[in-house]
């Protein structure tokens, strides 16, 4: 199965019945984060090729596709409440939680500006990329967060059992 055909199935949106999205199966937003990471990760490995006269055309490529999976990654990691069945177990994490919600809505709108930017014409090529670098860095940082969350969640649930 291609990635774009593996997009298209994770863009279908599913319902219990014609009402609100229900929330997905933990497993099927784990599995699209492998998406996502291997879609950071190609334009992790074209920054780091990059030659100082090469073209940019292949980063408009590479993060053109990410502006496909990364806000279908969010609305799937939101349908249903964000990390919802997380919280539902450990709700005192819920304002960790809130505070990379809120990092969706920032992440967005700096891709989308990058890729104007490097869609037209490049005045400041470094700084650009230092700017791409910097979000790609960010992205990690956010997704390193999601798994601290889920990781400490489940932790600290575990403890409680065993107590
Ligand atoms: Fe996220
Ligand atoms: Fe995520």
């Amino acid at each position: 199965m291609t990635e774009s055909a593996v997009l298209r199935t994770d863009s279908e949106r599913r319902t219990d019945g014609g009402g609100a999205p229900s929330k997905p199966p933990l497993q099927r937003i784990w599995s699209q984060h492998v998406v996502l990471h291997r879609s950071v990760r190609a334009v992790d490995q074209w920054i780091d090729g990059l030659g100082e006269e090469d073209s940019l055309d292949l980063g408009v490529q590479l993060l053109e596709q990410l502006e496909h999976v990364l806000p279908e990654h969010f609305a799937l990691e939101e349908q249903g409440g964000y990390f919802a069945d997380v919280l539902s177990i450990a709700p005192q994490f819920s304002s960790w939680a809130a505070e990379l919600q809120a990092e969706h809505s920032r992440l967005i709108p700096r891709l989308d500006a990058i890729l104007s930017e490097l869609r037209g014409k490049v005045r400041d090529r470094a700084r650009l990329l230092a700017e791409i670098r910097d979000f790609v860095r960010c992205i990690h940082e956010h997704e390193a967060g999601e798994t601290e969350l889920v990781r400490e969640a489940f932790r600290g649930s575990t403890l409680q059992r065993s107590a």
